[in-house]
């Protein structure tokens, strides 16, 4: 194979998978992936058509309507009629080639079709390749709230296909650098490094940049390996990959969703940071650096004036701990040292938000 590619071992309570990450990978995903059976491609309505042709030897190609409106129980059903009438067995194998929705939905497609069948992610967005492909969270959202239906199931093999960036529109590119700049402020220094000096910038006619892009990609991801290997199902560190996103969620609930989620943890992160400094948990100048950072990666720093704090805070966390005074948050004393604090007063977290605001 003439691909240059680098490979990512994860381990997990049942087994372990490999992460590839590399340019031009799709072609060759059979070999990568070790698909030897039948196998059934999920994808959405913009990456389909863009990508899909690069896969060969498909059953069939399931194309979902594209968008986080479209992530849901409904959309699974008409996933698992065309399963069937592609007639695929508990032998076969799901591909969801795709940003976070599509994996997160396919993931859980596989699941629960036929009591589980095998399934390999190949994410399209910078988001779903650090973040969501890796660590096994599964599901859809439902009217109640994001993400209350799901499954931990692990795939077989993660393909990042970096080649895939050539067709994500910039902003979406943007939106998932705020997860890699959370990753190297929760675990690596040197990736925030990285990030500050600016030497990541995708390139497509310049192979040593895009070789940057791929390290880049593969430490992030890194970082989130360590943290779901450490704790598979969510009983301690993995919350603090939650840095930025308690805000973050506030943010984009009170926009009605015109912030993005990327640009919604951007804006979350230096939230945390000014409320870690305001508690005294960290040193001012953090909030600074962080700011910074994501200004060199096309993010914004401040939450806009007209979301309303209150209305924020009602959107935060289970009314139930709040009544009982015992808010989360995920906050920093430094780079590679998050922590989960309870107990966070309210006026401190309305403190932080205003503090923050343009
Ligand atoms: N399972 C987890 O651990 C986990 C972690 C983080 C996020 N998520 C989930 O991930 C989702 C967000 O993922 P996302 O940001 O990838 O969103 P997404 O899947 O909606 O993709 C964003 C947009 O980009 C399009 N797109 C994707 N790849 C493209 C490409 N290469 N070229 C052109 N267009 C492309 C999509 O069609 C979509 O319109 C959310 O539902 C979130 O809950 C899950
Ligand atoms: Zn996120």
């Amino acid at each position: 194979m003439k691909t240059h590619y680098q490979t990512l071992p994860v381990t997990h309570p049942t087994g372990e998978y490999n992460v590839i990450v590399g340019e031009d990978l799709l072609p060759n995903l059979l070999e990568l992936a070790r698909i030897n059976g039948p196998f059934v491609v999920v994808t959405d309505t913009n990456v389909g058509p863009l990508h899909a042709h690069k896969i060969e030897g498909a059953l069939a190609v399931v194309t979902v309507p594209a968008g986080e409106e479209n992530k849901t129980l409904e959309t699974v059903r008409t996933i698992y009629d065309q399963l069937f009438a592609a007639g695929l067995d508990r032998k076969g194998t799901l591909v969801a080639l795709g940003g976070g929705v599509v994996g997160d939905m396919t993931g859980f497609v596989a699941a629960s079709y036929m009591r589980g069948i095998d399934f390999v992610q190949c994410p399209t967005t910078l988001l779903s390749m650090v973040d969501a492909s890796v660590g096994g969270k599964t599901g859809v959202d439902m009217p109640q709230g994001k993400n209350l239906i799901g499954a931990f199931k692990q795939p077989t093999a993660v393909i990042a296909d970096l080649s895939t960036f050539q067709t994500l529109p910039p902003e979406e590119f943007a939106s998932g650098m705020a997860e890699v700049v959370k990753h190297g402020l929760l675990a690596n220094e040197e990736l925030l490094q990285r990030l500050e000096s600016g030497n990541w910038k995708l390139h497509p006619d310049n192979q040593s940049l895009i070789f940057n892009l791929q390290s880049l990609v593969t430490d992030a991801i890194q970082v989130k390996r360590d943290v779901v290997q450490e704790d598979p199902f969510e009983h301690g560190i993995r919350a603090t990959l939650n840095l930025g996103h308690t805000f973050g969620h506030a943010i984009e609930q009170v926009s009605g969703y015109t912030v993005r989620h990327g640009e919604g943890v951007a804006m979350g992160m230096v939230a945390a940071a000014n409320l870690s400094a305001r508690l005294e948990e960290c040193d001012p100048a953090l909030q600074l650096r962080i700011e910074k950072v994501l200004e060199n990666v096309g993010l914004p720093t401040r939450i806009p004036s007209h979301l309303d704090a209150e209305e924020m805070y009602h959107y935060m966390g289970s009314d139930k701990k709040k009544a009982a005074g015992m808010m989360r948050f995920v906050l920093i004393h430094d780079v590679g040292d998050a922590f989960v604090q309870g107990n966070v007063a309210k006026e401190d977290v309305l403190a932080a938000i205003t503090a923050v605001q343009e």
